[in-house]
């Protein structure tokens, strides 16, 4: 896909179709977040992938603003190191990477943000000193969810030439 369409017609996604991602396409989402810049190329990051449907499930209870990750074919959670100042930006620009590389393959996602972190943490084993940034859940878009209107400030609202 052209990369300028991916942007224009990328959406958020909270409803999937029952059907499976296969692994390749997976691993190639990954793989994108992987490559992601990042400051000083420091790659503050680790992502857990998570296949099993009881696993979703149980994210599911502690996924606030995301209770739909219980439908995705799997999911992401992207961690993060705090002792890197920028972490958060780096994550960012790995989900951005992933969002995009998944909408490339016909797969959405949507950013989880209100997520009880302390429990997740301890029942994905993950370190308490490091970050959920956040956790993505990836599936097969629903046709109504893609078709959404696309809503953003006006480019008079946001783009300032030469002076703001
Ligand atoms: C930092 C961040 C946090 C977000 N948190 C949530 C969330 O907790 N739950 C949710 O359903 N969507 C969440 N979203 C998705 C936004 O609501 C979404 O990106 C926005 O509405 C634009 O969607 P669109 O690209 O489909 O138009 C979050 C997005 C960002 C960037």
């Amino acid at each position: 896909m052209d990369t300028f369409e991916c942007l224009r017609k990328r959406r958020d996604i909270r409803s999937y179709l029952k059907k499976v991602v296969p692994d390749e396409v997976i691993k190639k989402i990954i793989e994108a977040g992987r490559l992601a810049p990042s400051a000083m190329n420091l790659q503050p990051w680790h992502f857990i992938v998570i296949k099993n449907k009881e696993t979703l499930r149980e994210l599911g209870k502690f996924c606030v603003s995301g209770r739909f990750i219980i439908d995705a074919s799997f999911a992401v959670v992207v961690i993060t190191e705090p002792s890197n100042k920028w972490h958060e930006i780096d994550g960012t620009r790995a989900v951005q990477n992933m969002s995009l590389a998944a909408w490339n393959e016909g797969v959405g996602t949507c950013w989880i943000g209100a997520i009880d972190r302390e429990k997740v943490k301890e029942r994905l084993n993950i370190p308490k000193s490091l970050h959920i940034l956040t956790i993505l859940p990836f599936g097969y878009p629903e046709e109504f969810t893609v078709k959404r209107k696309k809503i953003r400030k006006s480019p008079d609202e946001v783009f300032h030439w030469e002076k703001f």
